[in-house]
C-alpha cells in the first residue's frame, strides 16, 4: 500500500511538471491535461508491477480472457478519446477561411484601389505635360521669325489645315529639341551630331521618317561611334504621331543648302 501511494505521488509530481512545462510553451489546457494523463498512467503502470501475479491460464479460457481484455482496452481507449473536444476537418477548414475572407478581401481591394489611384496619378502627369508640351510649341512659335506678327494662336496638333503642314514639321523640331545635337540655319546642335541643312539633298522624305522611327537605319558618315552608342534617341516613335513625323520630315527635306557639309547617310537596315 506505501509502495502505491509513494508512486502516485511521484506519478503526480512527474504530471505537474508536465503541465507547467506545457502550460510556460503555452499549450492547449487540452494538451495539458494529456501530459498529465500519459504520467498518471505511467504511475498506474508502475504500480501494476507491484500487483499480485495472475493464476496461469490455458486452452480456450485463456483466449477468452485474452480478447475480453482486448476489447476492455478499446473500449477504455475509444470512450475516453469521445470526452476530448472531437474535431472536423471541414468545420475546421471553414474556420480558416472565414478567418482569412476579410484578410484576402481587403488585401484584394486595397490592391485595386491601390492601382486606380496610380493610373490617377499618371493620368494628372501625363495631362501637365501635354499643356507643358503645347505652352512650349506656342511659345517656340512666338519666338519664330514671325515674332513681329501677331501671335497666332496655339494650334492642337489634331487639326492642323494642309496649309499649315511644313510649320507643324517645324514645331516638331522645336518641341522633339532636335536643335540640341543638329544644327539647322546655323542654330543649335551644341551636343555635336550632324548639321542638317542639306539633308533634303541625300535623304527622301520617306527615308528621313525611317531614320526618326529607327535612328539605327541610317548612319552619318563619320559619326560611326555616335550611331554605335546610339546617341540619336530611339524615343521619337513613340513620342510623336505618325502625322507629325511625316510633317518634321516633310519639312527637313526641303532644307537643300548644298554649301552645307552635311554627312552622307549610310543605309544600316
Ligand atoms: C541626343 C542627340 C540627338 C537628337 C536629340 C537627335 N539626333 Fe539625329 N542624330 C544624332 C547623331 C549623333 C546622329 C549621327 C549618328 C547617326 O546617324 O545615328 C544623328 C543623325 C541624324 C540624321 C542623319 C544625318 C545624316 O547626315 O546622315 C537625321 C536625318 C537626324 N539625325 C534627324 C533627327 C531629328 C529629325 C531629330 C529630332 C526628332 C533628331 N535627329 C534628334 C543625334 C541626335
Amino acid at each position: 500500500m506505501g509502495n502505491i501511494i509513494k508512486k502516485l505521488a511521484i506519478g503526480l509530481v512527474i504530471g505537474g511538471i508536465l503541465v507547467g512545462v506545457a502550460k510556460a510553451l503555452e499549450f492547449p489546457f487540452v494538451f495539458q491535461m494529456l501530459f498529465l494523463g500519459f504520467a498518471m498512467l505511467g504511475a498506474v503502470t508502475f504500480m501494476l508491477l507491484d500487483a499480485p501475479p495472475l493464476r496461469t491460464m490455458s486452452g480456450a479460457k485463456s483466449v477468452v480472457a485474452l480478447v475480453a481484455f482486448y476489447i476492455l482496452l478499446c473500449t477504455v481507449c475509444i470512450a475516453g478519446a469521445s470526452f476530448l473536444p472531437q474535431f472536423d476537418p471541414e468545420e475546421e477548414k471553414g474556420k480558416i477561411a472565414k478567418i482569412l475572407k476579410p484578410q484576402f478581401e481587403a488585401s484584394e481591394k486595397g490592391k485595386t484601389e491601390e492601382l486606380i489611384a496610380r493610373a490617377k496619378a499618371l493620368d494628372e502627369q501625363v495631362k501637365a505635360l501635354e499643356v507643358k508640351l503645347m505652352s512650349l510649341g506656342a511659345e517656340q512659335v512666338a519666338k519664330g521669325p514671325s515674332a513681329g506678327a501677331p501671335t497666332p494662336p496655339p494650334t492642337p496638333p489634331t487639326n492642323v489645315a494642309a496649309g499649315d503642314f511644313m510649320k507643324l514639321g517645324e514645331e516638331q523640331w522645336q518641341l522633339m529639341e532636335c536643335y540640341n545635337c543638329h544644327k539647322l540655319r546655323g542654330e543649335g546642335g551644341k551636343k555635336r551630331g550632324p548639321e542638317l541643312d542639306n539633308i533634303g539633298s541625300l535623304l527622301t522624305v520617306e527615308e528621313i521618317q525611317q531614320k526618326i522611327t529607327d535612328p539605327k537605319s541610317f548612319m552619318a558618315e563619320g559619326f560611326e561611334k555616335e550611331w554605335e552608342k546610339g546617341r540619336m534617341p530611339d524615343k521619337f516613335k513613340e513620342l510623336m504621331e505618325p502625322k507629325d513625323i511625316l510633317a518634321l520630315a516633310s519639312w527637313l527635306g526641303s532644307f537643300k543648302n548644298t554649301s552645307v557639309n552635311t554627312p552622307r547617310p549610310i543605309k544600316k537596315k
